[in-house]
């Protein structure tokens, strides 16, 4: 894949200036890109949530442990999850979709409109253009994992509140506990955040490469695809930002 192929997979045509000058032709070459647990234990802690709205299931067991049960398990029980707020308005949890096994984990920061109607992550505009990034990386969709911070859509598309993203935070462990990514990427800055527990702004956070919590997975940071829809002039950072990633999928 060249970062002509990835920009034009993402919706941008590069034109640069070849050896005639006035001369305009589409470029072929990237070669200036080429730069560049503890397994978390999964306890639900249902004391922890902080929230006179929270409502527990009586299906789930105040001291229940997701720490042993498969992804479809884990799946199943946040299906009918109370715990927080964002329960009451949602019409489908979001639980995540993609392979579980995959090596390749994309981490968005909640669902939207068309993610809470359908009950899947990534499925409205900003899925399209991610569904085109993946691509652009030579990986079909259903080859990775994509997920969110949350599982239920924030009212408004509002940011997780803090407490939103705890409460929801054990799904999130196990879901990384089991698939073992050997790359996440973190989409947007309230992902990358929370992730990397951080307030530093995306601009900053995306100029490294960490390893997730106390794991050997690898993390990158990018731009969420829905700022990208915002700000196409970003995109080529963020190809900056996949070819990090392809780098480690490769090595
Ligand atoms: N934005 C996100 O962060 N997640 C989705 O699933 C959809 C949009």
């Amino acid at each position: 894949m060249s970062k002509d192929a990835f920009l034009s997979a993402m919706g941008i045509e590069v034109y640069r200036l070849r050896t005639q000058p006035g001369k305009l032709q589409q470029s072929d070459a990237d070669s200036e890109l080429q730069e560049s647990a503890e397994q978390p234990s999964i306890t639900f802690d249902y004391q922890n949530t902080e929230s006179s709205q929270v409502t527990v299931a009586p299906s789930i067991p105040a001291t229940d442990s997701l720490a042993e049960l498969s992804l479809r398990a884990v799946a199943n029980i946040a299906s009918t999850c109370k715990l927080c707020a964002l329960s009451n308005e949602r019409t489908n949890v979001v639980f995540g979709s993609g392979s579980e096994s995959a090596d390749l984990m994309f981490i968005g920061e909640g669902p939207g409109a068309e993610e809470d109607k359908q009950g899947l992550p990534f499925v409205g505009k900003a899925g399209q253009l991610l569904t085109s990034m993946i691509a652009a990386l030579g990986l079909n969709r259903d080859a990775v994992y994509i997920c969110n911070i949350v599982k239920c859509r924030p009212p408004r598309n509002r940011d997780p509140l803090p407490i939103e993203a705890k409460t929801c935070t054990p799904y999130l462990r196990r879901q990384i506990e089991l698939i073992q990514p050997k790359v996440i990427v973190a989409l947007g800055r309230v992902s990358a955040q929370l992730l990397l527990d951080s307030e530093m702004p995306l601009g900053g956070l995306r100029k490294q490469t960490y390893k997730f919590k106390d794991t050997e997975i690898d993390l990158v940071v990018t731009y969420h695809p829905a700022y990208l829809l915002r700000k196409p002039t970003e995109k080529a950072k963020s190809w900056e930002d996949l070819w990090k990633v392809r780098q480690i999928l490769q090595g």
